[in-house]
């Protein structure tokens, strides 16, 4: 069993590495982001304003009337909300921001951390998100903490968002970028931070390649695979 932790700000590459290495090692990705943007659209879709008033209400509203599930297809991670499967759905723009801003609630944090756990507990994983290393699984094998220049992020997602249709600028994204990291760094609970022990890779200038190939072998060094 090996357990991965990858952690980085939004657009920094980190689920597409995560999603090759995990490929290449034969374990599973775990896309922790995923479920906060099912618990955003979720709330959404409920009529619930994601706003710290509401915490108690989105903590109940979560307990008692959501039924996530996270099912691998092929290796494919496939989130499914009461029975229904989401993952394109929780892709669109808006919901990253509104997953951000959810994500702030400590009873979500709290209602998804277990959930986490466990699976790394059943499994050998690479796991990212914004607190991996640093909550959820602090006695991770191998820590990596993935990030660019906001200006590289930024067109990286808006690239990604005009191959799905979308009609955002270049700026819309920077600036959305920028909101996130904000508001990921700076809530109280969990905040985006490198774990010390985490290797830090700014992925700025490097191939997509070279990145993949480097960490797989890092892993690979482990000898736990
Ligand atoms: O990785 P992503 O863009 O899909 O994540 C969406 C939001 O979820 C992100 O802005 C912050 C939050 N998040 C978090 O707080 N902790 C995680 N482990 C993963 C995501």
């Amino acid at each position: 069993m090996i357990n991965i932790a990858i952690d980085g700000p939004v657009g920094a590459g980190k689920s597409s590495v995560a999603r090759e290495c995990a490929k290449r090692l034969g374990i599973i990705y775990v896309d922790t982001g995923a479920m906060y943007r099912a618990c955003a659209l979720f709330c959404i879709r409920s009529g619930i304003e994601i706003k710290p008033e509401n915490e108690q209400k989105i903590a109940e509203l979560l307990n008692d009337k959501l039924d996530l599930q996270i099912e691998l297809v092929d290796g494919v991670q496939h989130v499914i909300v009461n029975g229904e499967d989401v993952s394109d759905k929780i892709r669109e723009h808006g919901i990253g921001m509104a997953a951000s801003a959810v994500s702030a609630l400590p009873a979500v944090r709290a209602y998804l951390l277990g959930r986490q756990r466990d699976i790394a507990a059943h499994n050998s994983v690479i796991m990212d998100g914004r607190d991996i290393g640093t909550v959820v699984l602090p006695n991770a094998d191998f820590k990596i903490f993935i990030t660019a220049r906001p200006e590289v992020r930024a067109k990286r997602r808006y690239d990604e968002l005009k191959a799905k249709g979308s009609d955002i600028t270049l700026g819309e994204v920077l600036v959305d970028v920028n909101k996130r990291d904000y508001n990921d760094t700076h809530r109280k609970e969990a905040p985006l931070v490198q774990a010390e022990d985490a290797i830090l890779l700014d992925t700025s200038e490097l191939d997509f390649e070279q990145t993949v190939s480097g960490v797989t072998e890092l892993i690979e060094q482990l000898g736990k695979l």
